[in-house]
């Protein structure tokens, strides 16, 4: 009885000081889960569930091979967001070749939303197929009765084929003009992109989905917002109620913008995306927007950053994947980025930033370190 008491004392000790070790946010800092190993839930999203913190990302693993997936998509939770509990593989790759899930394909960017009607998790991720780079450009599905999993894959689509989006003038859908026609990335080019060149081309397929979000509104409406037409342009998407599948309302967002990395929230009635430009691994500048409505139009407010030059130029080594609302606070949202590291993908490191608003802007700034109070001022 009483070894039993003091082997349970040590676990109990052990655990509060590997647990509880965490009071404040160090970004772009090593971030040891519960088990003193460093968080691997890259692109990340996060759900509050049951008064919980939730997120979810890609499971990266070392080496060049590191930014396939090699395992699938972990989840981690949380009650404090510093101290993260690792709950295992939310969904995993499949071993069967005839799976388009299957291992050593690209999961990225996974984000999960609860369906209020049918009590069913919902996962969206980008997914390349297996042995095709990025060519592919789908957007998978796998669904789930519990927020840590498993996670059942149920498809991947190119959304919305022989749909045009809602904000496409007529004039455009008929335009006379092939891809082959121009010089990649020439002012001919990008003018064309701009006009439809490649939501033309994917009309009848359905159209590219590369980095994504998923937004749920108020009314609990939900957005699939992903990179299309060559990563060149952004479609904001509506879910059916089930948030199964597309309802085919789209719209075009900032055409010939180059807009990846979107982070969507909503505060005080109005809608902010973080997002980044087109540079693969490499940070680049962030970006800002603004919209009465998460189908837009919406209006860019510039780099988010405010600081240095070089702070500015790469977003603080970090590009954006979620913006998360803290739970019980009044407009207080944290900024998150991912610090890739495309050499050794599983030693990539999280950026969490508050965000602040000057007037209606929202601006990032570097802090060493810093928490939750931060929001009390
Ligand atoms: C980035 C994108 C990442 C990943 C990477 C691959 O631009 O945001 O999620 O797809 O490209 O090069």
């Amino acid at each position: 009885m009483k070894l039993r008491f003091s082997i349970l004392f040590c676990a109990m000790i052990l655990s509060f000081t590997v647990y509880g070790q965490h009071e404040d946010f160090h970004p772009g800092e090593t971030w040891k889960d519960d088990q003193g190993v460093h968080i691997n839930a890259h692109g990340g999203g996060f759900l509050i569930h049951d008064d919980t913190y939730y997120w979810f990302g890609e499971i990266k693993t070392k080496g060049s091979e590191g930014n396939k997936a090699q395992v699938g998509v972990s989840v981690y939770s949380s009650e404090d967001l510093y101290n993260w509990e690792n709950k295992g593989v939310a969904l995993a790759v499949h071993e069967d070749t005839t799976s388009l899930l299957v291992k050593g394909c690209v999961i990225e960017r996974p984000k999960v939303i609860f369906n209020e009607k049918t009590g069913k998790f919902v996962m969206w991720f980008h997914h390349e197929l297996k042995g095709q780079g990025y060519k592919a450009a789908m957007t998978g599905l796998a669904v789930s009765n519990n927020v840590a999993g498993p996670y059942t894959y149920v498809k991947s689509v190119n959304p919305n084929p022989g749909i045009w989006p809602s904000n496409f003038p007529d004039s455009l859908k008929t335009r006379d003009a092939d891809p082959d026609d121009f010089e990649w990335r020439s002012d001919e080019w990008f003018e064309e992109v701009e006009k439809g060149l490649f939501l033309r081309r994917d009309f009848e397929k359905g159209q590219m989905a590369r980095d994504m979000t998923l937004f749920v509104d108020d009314d609990g409406k939900a957005y699939h917002i992903h990179s299309s037409e060559g990563n060149q342009t952004l479609h904001v998407a509506e879910l059916t109620d089930d948030y199964l599948d597309f309802t085919g309302n789209y719209t075009r967002v900032l055409p010939g913008q180059q807009n990846e990395a979107p982070a969507v929230f909503k505060k005080d009635g109005k809608y902010f995306m973080i997002s980044s430009g087109l540079t693969g691994w490499d940070p680049n500048p962030g970006r800002s927007a603004v919209a009465d409505h998460p189908m837009g139009p919406w209006e860019p407010l510039g780099n988010p950053v405010v600081g240095t030059e070089e702070q500015m130029r790469t977003t603080f080594k970090s590009q954006s994947t979620y913006v998360l609302p803290v739970k019980d606070r009044e407009n207080a949202f944290i900024y998150i980025g991912d610090r890739w590291t495309p050499k050794n993908p599983i030693d990539g490191k999280y950026v969490w930033l508050p965000i602040e608003f000057e007037g209606e802007r929202p601006i990032i700034r570097w802090y060493d370190s810093w928490d939750l109070t931060f929001f009390d001022n």
